[in-house]
């Protein structure tokens, strides 16, 4: 049964084969998670190649890298907020991956949200954004979030329909981005 993991080295050739899914696919190049933080004023963003993932201590740094990004005593660049991000598993099969970030820039507000997400091609259309999604609902509860905003794409109807399964409450559209509100809650025992 799949679930959500923070970044761990034990999903390297996994992920990999994803990475080289979303590139084989010619995706947009966000989707392979290769960037950690993108460019944004000054800043000129961090990411990864997959060729320099391959080696097994530079894959271990990225996914410690990836842990930190929701530390708040950590530097970020103006702009950035912390995010957790986890990792969508089964047994050692990498899935996916979303983000919750902790706080509401005015950017974030009009078109990021709080939680963005990717199914890699191989394992779309089974379930596993909603499932996802509604997993890591609890994740952003303890995070302080009650009501998280979810956006997509006016043209992504597969998006949309992950985040109105969700329970997404629609309130606007922004420029092409469609925006939800999800309450969260804690996790049913
Ligand atoms: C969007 C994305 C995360 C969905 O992942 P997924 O695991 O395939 O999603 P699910 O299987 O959980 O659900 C997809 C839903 O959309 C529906 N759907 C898929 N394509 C659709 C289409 N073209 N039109 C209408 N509905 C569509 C499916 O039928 C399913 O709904 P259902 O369960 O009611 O049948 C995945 O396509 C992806 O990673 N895309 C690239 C990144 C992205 O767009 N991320 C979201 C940014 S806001």
């Amino acid at each position: 049964m799949a679930g959500l993991v923070v970044p761990d080295p034990r999903y390297q050739r996994s992920f990999l084969a994803a990475v080289e899914e979303v590139c084989g696919a010619h995706e947009d190049e966000r989707y392979a998670g290769l960037t950690v933080i993108g460019q944004i004023g000054d800043f000129p963003g961090e990411s990864f190649t997959a060729e320099e993932l391959k080696d097994a201590d530079t894959f271990s740094a990225y996914t410690r890298r990836l842990r930190t990004l929701a530390d708040h005593s950590a530097w970020l660049p103006d702009g950035i907020v912390p995010a957790t991000y986890l990792w969508w598993v089964d047994g050692e099969e990498y899935l996916g991956r979303l983000s919750i970030r902790h706080s509401l820039t005015p950017w974030l507000r009009d078109f990021g949200g709080h939680i963005g997400y990717v199914v890699r091609p191989s394992a779309r259309g089974r379930g596993h954004a909603q499932a996802m999604l509604a997993a890591s609902l609890p994740v952003a509860h303890d995070l302080g979030i009650d009501l998280a905003l979810l956006t997509c794409d006016d043209t992504n109807p597969a998006s949309r329909r992950v985040i109105e399964a969700a329970g997404g409450v629609f309130e606007d559209q922004r420029e092409d981005k469609l925006r939800y509100w999800i309450r969260t809650g804690p996790a049913q025992r």
